[in-house]
């Protein structure tokens, strides 16, 4: 691939950062739009990284036209990150959401148009499924919807197979072609992102890449947004000793996929020609129950696992990556086993400052009756 100019949407985030860096080693221009959300950056985002390395700063929003005609003036390739991610904030600051992913992205995209830019690549997410494939014993391979809680049902809190209503039994890889189904307003956001920028190209001919990331962890996520990125969570509680909350039965379960590995297929994504869509996930599970426990030892702490037996709304059961499409298209590969990933962004995340801001986010989720 030559040089390209290209604009990150929240180039300033956790996997824009790690990107933008990489494009830049890689040769490439890199310009970022980003409103340096205080929830993600605090009162004082670290900009210095961006001078040293000659990438361009717009701050502004994604919603703004403006800024949007501004970034996307010159480049060849717009990789759109900006977004409200917090999946819990999503089902009470419905509005926020929409208006930063639905319509922030319908900005970018109409600015894309306008300028002719050749190639969209979006960060979509695995919430975009609900729930993933499970087995039911009786029905083989199933797609269940929205939970009923086990509270009501007392079945357990595996979902329930849509066919037969028997508990599902195990997870199975989830492939892109399972019906979206999302259970949270983050997760509706993400499936209308898809959908935007996929009739864009339907219309246009611009070529798009879509991404469905799972759970990104790794050295650079933030540590003070109580509102996404558990392991964060984790650390920050069991560094100091507190309690920490593991959800449900503690056998939640997750596909962690390290940032480098996010950051080698987007590359690879920047660099393909013709439309794609693809999982990136590590296309293994962990239950949050280990990943807790493996964090309290990593840090050599004392904190105890309360196993709250609630659940968070917009959370579901259990999802793991298909991740063939992605081997096949992108030829990528993950690289970074979970366990070995863990040790280095812990030992990355205790030699860096920090904010545990969870006991207030987990207030505002039970005051509104969102966590039960
Ligand atoms: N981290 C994950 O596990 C994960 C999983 C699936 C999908 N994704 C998607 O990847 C993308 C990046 O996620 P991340 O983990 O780096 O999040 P992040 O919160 O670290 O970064 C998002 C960036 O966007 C910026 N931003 C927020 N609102 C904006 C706006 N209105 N205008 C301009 N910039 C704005 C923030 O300041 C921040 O720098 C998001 O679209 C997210 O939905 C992330
Ligand atoms: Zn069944």
């Amino acid at each position: 691939m030559g040089r390209r100019n290209i604009l990150v949407t929240g180039g300033c985030g956790f996997i824009g950062k790690a990107l933008s860096l990489g494009l830049v080693a890689g040769g490439h221009r890199v310009r970022v739009l980003d409103n340096l959300s205080v929830q993600v950056h605090g009162p004082n985002p670290d900009l210095a990284w961006l001078e040293a390395h000659a990438i361009d700063l717009i701050k502004g929003s994604v919603c703004d036209p403006t800024a949007c005609d501004t970034a996307v003036a010159g480049m060849d390739c717009v990789v759109h990150l900006a977004a409200e991610t917090g999946t819990g904030q999503s089902m009470y600051e419905l509005r926020r959401c929409v208006d930063v992913n639905a319509t922030g992205t319908a900005t970018v995209l109409e600015a894309c148009c306008k300028a002719c830019v050749k190639k969209f690549v979006l960060s979509s997410s695995r919430a975009i499924f609900g729930e993933g494939l499970w087995n039911c014993a009786v029905c083989g391979p199933v797609h269940p919807g929205i939970r009923v809680l086990r509270r009501t049902t007392g079945v357990g809190w595996n979902p329930t197979c849509p066919r037969c209503g028997s508990p599902a039994e195990s997870m199975l890889p989830t492939p892109e072609d399972t019906d979206p189904q999302p259970v949270s307003v983050y997760g509706m956001t993400k499936l209308a992102q898809e959908q935007l920028v996929t009739l864009v190209r339907n219309n246009t001919g611009m070529d798009v890449a879509i991404l469905r990331f799972f759970n990104v962890f790794g050295p650079g996520q933030s540590l003070r947004n109580a509102y996404t990125g558990v392991l964060g969570v984790f650390v920050n509680r069991a560094r100091a000793g507190r309690h920490i909350d593991v959800y449900e039965d503690g056998n939640i379960l997750r596909d962690f996929v390290h940032i480098d590995d996010v950051v080698d297929a987007t590359k690879k994504a920047i660099g393909l020609e013709g439309p794609v869509t693809c999982n990136i996930g590590s296309g293994k599970s962990v239950s949050i129950g280990d990943a807790a426990r493996e964090i309290i030892a990593l840090c050599r702490s004392d904190s105890e696992i309360t196993l709250t037996g609630k659940t968070r709304a917009g959370d579901v059961r259990g999802l793991v990556a298909d991740i063939a499409a992605a081997r096949k298209a992108l030829g990528w590969e993950p690289r970074v086993d979970f366990r070995a990933g863990l040790e280095t962004f812990v030992r990355w995340a205790l030699a860096s400052e920090y904010e545990d801001h969870y006991d207030e986010s987990l207030k505002e989720l039970s005051s509104r009756g969102l966590y039960h």
